[in-house]
Formats: C-alpha cells, sequence, structure tokens
C-alpha cells in the first residue's frame, strides 16, 4: 500500500488515551497493575467518535475493573486493536469480548496466530487461544498486514520489514522463535503494528512492544501520514533487555527527531525510562493504570 505514503488522512479534533493496565499501578492510586498494555484511545473527527480498545492486557479482570473506576463502560468499545500476538497484549480478549457483548471489528496482523517462543522455543508467548475461539466470543478478525485507515486522522502502521528498521533496530532484543516447516527458526515479530493519529499539533504514535523498534515505527508513521511534528509517542517500548548503546541511540533519535512528549511504561524498562526522564525532564512521563492523557 505504498501509494498511500504521504496522503493527506486528515486531522483528528479530540483525542484522549486512558491507560486501562500498565505494570505500574502509579502512586497512591487504586488501580490495578499487571504486566502488560491496555488504553481506550477516544478520538473525535468532525461527527464521528471511536473508541479504539488498544491491547487488552494477560488477562480481562484488572482492566474491566480499572475501566469501571474510571467510569469507562465496555460496551462502549468500538474497535478492538493487537498490537502483537504476546500474551500480556492479547491474553484478555475473550473475557473482554464477553464483557462488551456484541460483536466488534479486531484489528490485527494476519501473522499473529503463529507460535511465538522464547529463547529455548519450549515456552508459547504468542495468543493463548485459537482464531476460532476469539470469534466464538464476537471477534470479527480483520487481518491486514498494510497500514490502515480507521477513521479520519487514525491510521494502523502496518507491518515494518526488517529491511525498513533503522540498523540498530533490525534484532529484537527479545531472543524469539517462530516454527516454519517443521523447523525453528527467529522470528522478528512482522506482526508489530502501532497506531498513527494526526492531531492539529502533529503527530501521536501509541505502540504496544514496540518489536519493531520505536525508531522505524515513528519514521514509518511520519512517512505513511505525511507528518513532520511528532507531538508524543505513547506505549512500551521494549528497551528492558537492550543494552546501553542501543538505548542512547534510541533516546538519541527521538530527540533527533524533536519528538514532543513520551509517555511509557511496560517494557520499557528502568535504565531507559532513566534516560529519557535526564533527556526529555517535564516531557517525560512514566505510565501507570489510570492515566488519562489528553492531547
Ligand atoms: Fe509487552
Ligand atoms: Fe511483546
Amino acid at each position: 500500500m505504498s501509494g498511500m505514503e504521504g496522503w493527506d488522512f486528515g486531522e483528528v479534533d479530540h483525542l484522549s488515551i486512558y491507560t486501562l493496565l500498565d505494570d505500574y499501578a502509579g502512586y497512591e492510586t487504586g488501580f490495578y497493575g499487571q504486566h502488560g498494555i491496555s488504553f481506550l484511545v477516544d478520538v473525535v473527527a468532525g461527527e464521528v467518535r471511536r473508541r479504539i480498545l488498544f491491547d487488552v492486557g494477560q488477562s480481562g479482570e484488572p482492566i474491566l475493573y480499572n475501566m469501571e473506576k474510571m467510569g469507562l463502560g465496555p460496551g462502549e468499545v468500538n474497535v478492538v486493536f493487537l498490537s502483537h500476538c504476546h500474551y500480556d497484549h492479547t491474553g484478555g480478549l475473550l473475557e473482554i469480548l464477553r464483557a462488551i457483548g456484541k460483536e466488534v471489528p479486531v484489528i490485527a496482523h494476519p501473522r499473529i496466530f503463529r507460535k511465538n517462543l522464547v529463547r529455548s522455543g519450549s515456552r508459547n508467548v504468542g495468543l493463548p487461544y485459537t482464531k476460532e475461539e476469539a470469534e466464538e466470543y464476537g471477534a470479527r478478525w480483520i487481518l491486514d498486514s498494510q497500514p490502515r485507515e480507521l477513521m479520519e486522522g487514525v491510521i494502523t502502521t502496518g507491518e515494518i520489514p526488517r529491511e525498513e528498521r533503522v540498523d540498530f533496530e533490525r534484532e529484537t532484543t527479545l531472543g524469539l522463535y517462530t516454527i516454519e516447516a517443521g523447523k525453528l527458526v527467529r522470528d522478528y515479530m512482522l506482526d508489530d503494528i502501532s497506531l498513527a493519529v494526526r492531531t492539529r499539533e502533529g503527530l501521536v504514535v501509541v505502540s504496544g512492544c514496540s518489536h519493531a523498534g520505536i525508531v522505524s515505527i515513528v519514521e514509518k508513521a511520519k512517512r505513511i501520514t505525511g507528518s513532520r511534528e511528532v507531538r508524543a509517542v505513547v506505549g512500551g517500548f521494549h528497551l528492558i533487555d537492550a543494552d546501553d548503546r542501543r538505548i542512547e541511540r534510541t533516546v538519541e533519535a527521538l530527540r533527533e527527531m524533536r519528538v514532543g512528549r513520551i509517555y511509557t511504561g511496560h517494557c520499557t524498562g528502568l535504565r531507559a525510562e532513566c534516560r529519557f526522564l535526564r533527556e526529555f525532564r517535564e516531557r517525560f512521563e512514566k505510565l501507570h493504570s489510570g492515566r488519562i492523557i489528553k492531547l
């Protein structure tokens, strides 16, 4: 869909991102924390309002609890977006679909159903249910490897092939494998997709774990939306197991792109968070369950 690159997607009028779940519950909050991510991305463009449920944590319980505490109802969700196969982003789907109580489109990469194995190949960290099981709960799969416009000003990044990633992001920090033709082969997380939202003050990129590399993701989001200003980058950057050099190059690249604000948590890791804090100061914020970002 390279013909779409640089096409004018329009802009949204309002964007609110509700952190329904993060690893960190926050200071003096009553929210539940769990290793995983879930956001409710609430967007308004003209007459159209969409509430996009971006990832669904490991299980539905903490998300549904936090939603209620935030005055949000699962029935308000219009569409579910799954950033990649990992259980800490997809595990809650069935429980949440049950709570939504109606058929709902679920956007993901077509390869999301493959086995995804950690290091030795013994543990599957991929989707903990089948495509068909999710359908029984009301999932209407929309599987697309390419950028897909969800509404005016909102587009998915689509996959980022290894050769399109910046040099220091061509290897995933996690050693991941899959099975192809009966053989254990490296898995470069082609199913990792993110969300790009164009606001009047610039682009907002929302990512789950950033296995494709957060710099490569922001670059792709800029390219497909034709945006110059990056207002904010939100999500997990998976630098928890990255070396100092990769962390340094990531911070440097986002600074050079003049990213306005960084909201991160989950798998970013303390070392990288400290480095981002040092660089971005008051423009850096650590995510936590219950944090509402209004942009
Ligand atoms: Fe994750
Ligand atoms: Fe992940």
